[in-house]
């Protein structure tokens, strides 16, 4: 568990998670009791809802009318109805987005990590890439990098001192994955150096925003971000699996939903092969099994090689929309709906 972390979330993390992370309202269980015995809570709400009337308006003005609309004057207290209104008024000719508009969406990866991306969710191959939104497989990696690294003595002593957590992870997309690990890095005062790859260029070129979003300094070069205690360094670069080389230096490789079609199997597990060759320790792979067969060919094609691999976590297709829970730590991060299933892959010489 992380440093003052508490043992349970609580309804009303779960609904600010679930607002900042968009899902769809007919999902939102909106915990009116609580809203209404927590007048501070009623203020960190409405600063939540203006922030999201930025960039979505029509999504805050959707929650307001369904926080409002039901039992109006008792939710929210009296002298802070009028704000929550006046909120409202500004926002009544929003309109839903559009395909093409960006969305600035916020992951709570755990009640004190929490990640921001800008995403066009609806845009998924129509510029020839798949990295315009933020990928299950990479939430779902982020949440069992949270329990692994959060758990007693395992991960978090070794980022300290003289031991740094060498990671690098491979098509990155919107990087969240990697952002993840520096907060994390950061929040622990720990030591490491993160490298985030993609073979689409015009993917790292995107991230900047990203991490400058997430207050993780952006620039092209190797970027620090110290205090007299921690060393954390980190950078982005093009690289196309089985074609550019490894950097020296790492230790782990992870990667999120890089096996959705058999065709890059073979370049994914080549690229693979030559870090572990190279002194990688180990890979984690964080898979979608939107299909068996394909799964299966990524399987065949470690066991050729040969690779060992493990599955070290699961979670099944999402029957409604709902939350992972490893480790006996119910999440905040939400799973719509036929969410496919996803396996966790640890890849070893
Ligand atoms: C489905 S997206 C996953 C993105 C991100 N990991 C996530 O889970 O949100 C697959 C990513 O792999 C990258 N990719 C696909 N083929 C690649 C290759 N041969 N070499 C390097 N990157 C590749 C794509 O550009 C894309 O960003």
């Amino acid at each position: 568990m992380l440093a003052n972390q508490s043992p349970t979330t609580s309804g009303l993390d779960k609904f600010t998670a679930n607002i900042l992370q968009r899902i769809p309202q007919r999902h939102l269980h909106i915990p009116f009791d609580s809203i209404q015995n927590d007048e501070q809570y009623q203020h960190s709400l409405l600063a939540t809802l203006q922030t999201i009337s930025l960039t979505n308006p029509f999504y805050a003005k959707q929650t307001l009318e369904s926080l409002l609309g039901h039992r109006a004057q008792t939710v929210i207290s009296g002298d802070l109805m009028d704000s929550y209104y006046d909120l409202l008024s500004t926002l009544l000719f929003s309109k839903p987005l559009l395909a093409t508009d960006p969305d600035l969406i916020q992951y709570n990866i755990t009640p004190q990590i929490s990640i921001k991306v800008w995403e066009t969710p609806m845009i998924i191959s129509g510029a020839g890439t798949t990295g315009f939104r933020t990928w299950e497989a990479s939430l779902f990696l982020c949440e069992y990098l949270a329990a692994e690294m959060s758990t007693t003595t395992a991960m978090t002593t070794s980022f300290k001192g003289d031991h740094k957590f060498n990671g690098l992870e491979l098509g990155c997309g919107t990087g969240i994955v990697s952002m993840f690990i520096l907060k994390f890095l950061q929040s622990i005062s720990g030591n490491g150096s993160v490298c985030l790859t993609d073979g689409d260029s015009s993917l790292i070129e995107k991230l900047a925003p990203n991490l400058t979003l997430n207050d993780i300094t952006a620039t092209e070069a190797e970027t620090e971000i110290a205090t007299p205690e921690t060393s954390i360094t980190h950078k982005s670069q093009r690289l196309w699996w089985g074609e550019d080389s490894i950097p020296e230096n790492v230790d782990i490789i992870y990667a999120a939903d890089v096996t959705y079609d058999s065709s890059v199997i073979p370049s994914l597990v080549t690229c693979i092969t030559q870090a572990l060759t190279q002194g990688v320790k180990y890979c984690l792979i964080a898979a979608t099994i939107r299909n068996e067969d394909t799964i299966r060919v990524f399987e065949l094609a470690l066991d050729q090689v040969p690779l060992r691999w493990e599955i070290v976590q699961e979670r099944e297709t999402s029957a409604g929309g709902n939350y992972s829970n490893i480790s006996g730590q119910a999440g905040l991060v939400w799973y719509a709906e036929g969410t496919p299933a996803i396996k966790i892959y640890k890849i070893e010489l």
